[in-house]
């Protein structure tokens, strides 16, 4: 693998940047590239403060095919893992436009660049929504449970996969990997890298992050009357880091095989609103306040992986616990109260 060179896009958010010192750190050369629509160049600087080289990166849209050819024939990627993409699911109900042409569009772009290119491997970045709504009868989530889209979001990624399904079907030399990740959380053990949501956050590691921190006054959980073992929603919370290996892994498979896949990355294991809050708690040594809110429309009560397809196949599995991701997560909060631009 060493050297071989990989593009990221979407690459300065927030799974792709840690990804991408997993990638530097298996001996992979990575480029980047990302249009800042959700995430600050300082992420660069950070970057190669961590890895000691100055990142190879183009500031492009995905949506630019001649941005993206010129990238193409500059660094000839072996693989790319396509990260970029919309992601607020609140926000795609009131753009749905605007996801299906970023999501969309930019995944089929991408595509047609690669195959201009002679380049035909990509990992997806898809996502537990794909799960729609899970029913408790289908815990833990395998691979072949139902599918279904429950918004505009959730409708992106499942297409996303759809569309590299039927383009390995139509030729085979594409070999791809469709990972549906989990509830991302933590951040680099170094606490110079992390999640840093623009405006109020949409997942529940980053709000209690900012009320920890003093952002934000307390936290709402939504809905505590759950058929749940404490009555708030059960997640399974994957440490990013866990996360950005599964991705060299995922590569491994594809450079090295003839093979595609659709792969779960999660623990395997669930935790309510009310454990995160109090590891978080124990963690930061500050009290999060919160208070019960009525549950949210669309919400499953429960929703946790089977990632034994990944351990067997990929020979990955997550390694780091709740603690850890609180303790980390707490790392680079308060290392960085505003995250990247004011810090
Ligand atoms: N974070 C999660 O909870 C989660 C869960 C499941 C799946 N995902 C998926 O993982 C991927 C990465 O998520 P993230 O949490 O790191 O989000 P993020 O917003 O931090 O990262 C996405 C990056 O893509 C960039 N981008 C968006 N549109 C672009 C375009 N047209 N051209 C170039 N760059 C563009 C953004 O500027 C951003 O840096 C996304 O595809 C997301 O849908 C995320």
């Amino acid at each position: 693998m060493r050297n071989q060179k990989i593009l990221l896009t979407g690459a300065t958010g927030y799974i792709a940047s840690h990804t991408w010192l997993a990638l530097l750190e298996s001996g992979f050369d990575v480029v980047g590239v990302d249009n800042f629509a959700n995430s600050s160049p300082e992420v660069l600087n950070r970057l190669q403060r961590l890895s000691g080289q100055a990142p190879v990166f183009e500031k492009a849209d995905v949506g630019d095919a001649a941005a993206l050819d010129a990238v193409f024939a500059a660094h000839k990627p072996a693989a790319v893992v396509h990260f970029a993409a919309f992601k607020a699911v609140g926000e795609s109900t009131t753009m749905p436009l605007a996801y299906y042409r970023n999501n969309i569009g930019g995944l089929i772009n991408t595509c047609e660049t690669m195959r201009r290119h002679g380049c035909s491997r990509m990992v997806f970045s898809s996502s537990a929504t794909v799960y729609g709504a899970p029913a408790p009868t289908d815990l833990p989530l395998r691979e072949d449970a139902a599918l279904s889209a429950v918004n505009p979001y959730g409708a992106t990624k499942l297409m996303g996969e759809t569309i590299l399904r039927d383009l390995g079907a139509a030729e085979p030399d594409w070999q791809t990997a469709c990972l549906r990740y989990f509830n991302p959380v933590g951040a680099h053990e170094s606490g110079l890298i992390g999640e840093d949501p623009r405006g109020i956050p949409n997942n529940l590691m980053p709000y209690v992050a900012q009320v920890a921190v003093g952002r934000r006054a307390e936290l709402q959980v939504f809905g505590d009357d759950y058929d749940t073992p404490d009555g708030t929603g059960v997640r399974d919370y994957i440490h990013v880091m866990d996360l950005a290996e599964g991705h060299v892994a995922a590569l491994r498979f594809l450079l090295n095989g003839r093979e595609s896949i659709t792969a779960n990355l999660g623990t395997g294991r669930g935790y309510s609103v009310l454990d995160l809050v109090r590891a978080y708690s124990a963690a930061s040594g500050r009290p999060i306040p919160y208070r019960i809110a009525p549950r949210r429309t669309g919400d499953a009560a429960a929703c946790w992986a089977d990632a034994s397809l990944a351990n067997e196949k990929l020979g990955w599995s997550a390694r780091h616990d709740l603690v850890r991701m609180c303790e980390d997560s707490w790392r680079w909060q308060s290392m960085n109260p505003q995250g990247f631009e004011k810090s």
